[in-house]
């Protein structure tokens, strides 16, 4: 039995399988669609979520399974004070397959430490999100049709944006990717990431300038500064517009530019780009639900 809790845990061929599974799912779908007849999923949400909760139950309906779970720590008995051991041991004994997020770091972990099911890390705290990873790694193989040789500028929340530390783990695993690291300096990549970087021998420049970097770019990941995760309100109201894509700013892009986004955004990419051919966010957000199926099928072994 295997779960998944950091995106390290799956090496670049099982990566490619499942960008492989996403694909073929995503032209033959009727041929999955009674796959999980049976199996439960439990979606175990302590923190609010739009995309990751709805495109797991999505994935799991479309496999033809069942779902079941909540949606805050409110409704659970977490607000009892039921450890996440406990409610890993609970959920086993109901469902197939559990994916979790939770504000603190580690808790999917001692979750799958717990369970006699996998578990499936749906986000934890500032630290890791595989499964947005996964997503990300789907639409950049879709979009670019490969995932080496490529000019990433991630731009934002590089603090605490866990989108970015997991893809930025993941990408430094194929062949000759630039890092553009475009952030605030109080908002710039932790130390235990840049070390990642380093000790790989990957290129990287850290910069607050994202004009002078955009001609440079194949891929730009813009993130929402999270406002959750600052200790001091004013910090945040300081900081959340350092970076507004608008039209204008892409005068200088590449014409094949990728401009992909986690979501949820807040003010930091115009409404007016949504329109533009190179806006792939929303295809982010349609290839997440289509990755997850892959993905559970692997964790649940169904052929
Ligand atoms: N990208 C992402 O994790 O979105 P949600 O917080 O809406 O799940």
């Amino acid at each position: 039995m295997r779960s998944l809790i950091d995106i390290l845990e799956l090496d670049v061929t099982e990566i490619k399988e499942l960008i492989d599974k996403a694909n073929d799912i995503i032209a033959n779908p009727v041929k999955y669609s009674e796959k999980c007849r049976g199996k439960k999923l439990a979606t175990l949400f302590f923190e609010p979520s739009t995309r990751t909760r709805l495109s797991f139950e999505a994935a799991m309906y479309e496999l033809g399974g069942n779902v079941l779970g909540f949606s805050e720590a409110q409704s659970s008995s977490a607000a009892k004070g039921e450890s996440i051991a406990d409610t890993a041991k609970t959920t086993s004994c109901y469902a197939d397959i559990i994916a979790m997020r939770h504000p603190k770091e580690g808790a999917p972990l001692v979750a799958a430490m717990n369970a006699s099911i996998p578990v499936i890390n749906a986000g934890d705290g500032g630290h890791n999100h595989p499964t947005q990873t996964l997503t990300d790694l789907l639409t950049i193989f879709r979009e670019k049709g490969r995932l080496d040789n490529l000019t990433v500028g991630f731009c934002g929340d590089l603090k605490f944006g866990r989108t970015v530390h997991s893809l930025i783990n993941a990408l430094s695993r194929y062949e000759n990717i630039k890092f553009v690291l475009v952030s605030p300096e109080e908002l710039k990549l932790p130390s235990y990431v840049k070390e990642t970087l380093k000790k790989n021998n990957l290129e990287y420049v850290q910069t607050t300038d994202l004009d002078s970097v955009m001609p440079e770019l194949d891929i730009l990941y813009m993130t929402r500064v999270q406002r959750e995760r600052f200790f001091n309100e004013e910090d945040y109201l300081r900081l959340k517009d350092s970076y507004i894509l608008r039209p204008e700013r892409l005068n200088t892009a590449k014409a094949d530019l990728a401009i992909m986004h986690p979501l949820p955004r807040v003010n930091e990419i115009s409404v007016e780009i949504d329109s533009d051919p190179r806006a792939c966010y929303f295809k982010q957000v349609l290839n997440g639900k289509y990755i997850r199926m892959a993905l559970i099928l692997k964790l649940l072994e169904v052929e």
